[in-house]
């Protein structure tokens, strides 16, 4: 039995108080990222599958007003968290007045604490992007640009379906060198059907001449419901290229990249060093980051809940007029979903580390993810190296492939798209049909 009664009054409990520090300060603001999303385009390319509308005749009017509106919804759901980054995207926010995205930008800051040395990127394109709009991106604060060239290759650009030619590129990039943007991302892809190894050569030797500091290159998908899609069954297109070719390219490309000083540190990206994207860094490098997504189709993780908006305009519209918000989908985040997302999302960016998953969850990665560990590394696709997991050059041609070994039964064979909003229009899909019918 006990010697003496204990009389202490138990107010609180745990008692093992410390000093206030980064890891214990309640009030701490959580760095997060913020998205937003401008589903307009002057001029649609055949490839794309986003969810988009033409500029013209589309009503930007309203689209900002629910914005405005969607971004003063979270004014206070957002008091503790401090903006470290943020990204405009679409769609391209270059096809709209300068004013929309400035509007966008001072509702931005009036409702979310935004760092002021935050990274802030907005995406532009050769057909839109004009002087004057460049520098009122400055005036507003934009400290990095995404352009979407996507070839040099006047060519290449008519077999995908790309509006604008090597001469629109040039004249970009020339605004870009004159109003001396450091940073800057290009976006460039490779993959189309009927290109060479020494066409795609020919694109990364021009771009390595230019230097941007950060370029992002994807390899083309031909997606259902586009009219490249349509085109290639109507027998439009050249044939699409070998996986061999394919895996040809993307050697040729890490090498060429490589040797000019880029670091391959993501699926998709390539950096001059201290030019990784911030939002990259946040939403992917694990520990992944809170971020919130404005806009249709935008994506938000916060308060660990994954949720997304409506992809279709009209539907993201009516709902942010009658709630507030753009919410379609939405999901709380088990526990076992956020060990497996530190492996999914971490991995695209080719490296995690074992003693942060350690800290974070309390348990070794071996004891959930043992099987995957084992497999993926007698398959030559990870490596340990001390404390850190890495992709091999194996591992990093086959990305996702490794990345979905670390999904949830729940979530295996599950799409990424729940929403699919198709921008092809009826006269497409007939026009295309009758030229496949005399194939
Ligand atoms: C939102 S878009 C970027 C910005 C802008 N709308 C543009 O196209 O210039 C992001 C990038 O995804 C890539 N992309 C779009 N559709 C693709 C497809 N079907 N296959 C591979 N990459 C694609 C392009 O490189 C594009 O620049
Ligand atoms: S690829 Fe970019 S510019 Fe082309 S239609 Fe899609 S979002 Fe617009």
């Amino acid at each position: 039995m006990y010697e003496k009664r204990d009389n202490e009054f138990i107010a609180w409990y745990p008692n093992s108080l410390a000093a206030i520090s980064d890891s214990n300060d309640p009030w701490k603001q959580k760095e997060a990222a913020f998205y937003v999303h401008i589903p307009f385009c002057s001029a649609i390319c055949d490839y794309c599958g986003f969810s988009i509308e033409k500029l013209k005749g589309a009503n930007t009017g309203s689209y900002l007003d629910c914005l405005l509106r969607e971004i003063a919804y979270y004014r206070d759901k957002l008091t503790n968290y401090q903006f470290i980054c943020g990204h405009f995207g679409g769609g391209t926010p270059s096809a709209v007045d300068s004013e929309f995205v400035a509007e966008v930008m001072r509702h931005l800051r009036a409702n979310l604490l935004i760092e002021s040395a935050a990274e802030v990127t907005i995406e532009v394109n050769p057909i839109s992007a004009t002087e004057a709009k460049l520098e009122s991106y400055l005036r507003d604060g934009f400290n990095r640009l995404s352009v979407g060239i996507q070839s040099f290759n006047d060519p290449q650009l008519k077999v995908m379906g790309r509006p604008h030619r090597q001469s629109d590129v040039e004249s970009l990039l020339s605004i870009i060198a004159k109003q001396k943007w450091i940073n800057w991302s290009v976006d460039i892809m490779f993959g189309i059907p009927g290109q060479t190894l020494k066409d795609v050569e020919g694109d990364i030797r021009r771009l390595i001449e230019i230097a941007p500091p950060h370029i992002s290159c994807f390899r083309l998908e031909v997606i259902p419901f586009t009219v490249l899609k349509l085109r290639e069954f109507a027998g439009l297109l050249p044939q699409r290229l070998s996986e061999q070719t394919l895996l040809e390219m993307q050697e040729l490309i890490t090498c060429m990249l490589e040797s000019a000083g880029y670091r391959h540190y993501g699926a998709f990206n390539y950096a001059l060093p201290g030019f990784e994207s911030v939002h990259n860094k946040i939403a992917f490098t694990a520990p992944q980051g809170e971020y919130i997504g404005f806009g249709n189709s935008a994506y938000s993780y916060i308060n660990d809940a994954i949720y997304c908006n409506h992809a279709d305009i009209d539907a993201y519209t009516s709902a942010v007029v009658s709630a507030g918000n753009g919410i379609v989908l939405s999901k709380a985040v088990s526990s076992r979903e956020k060990m497996s997302r530190y492996f999914v999302l971490g991995l695209k960016f080719f490296e995690v580390s074992r003693s942060r998953f350690i800290d974070i969850f309390g348990i070794d990665p071996a004891y959930h993810f043992g099987d995957a560990l084992t497999k993926l590394a007698s398959e030559d696709l990870i490596d340990i190296q001390g404390d850190i997991y890495t992709l091999t050059k194996k591992g990093k041609y086959y990305v996702n492939n490794v990345c979905k070994e670390f999904y949830t039964d729940e979530n295996k064979n599950r799409s990424q798209f729940p929403q699919f909003a198709p921008t092809i229009t009826r006269k497409q899909v007939e026009k295309y049909a009758s030229l496949a019918s005399q194939k």
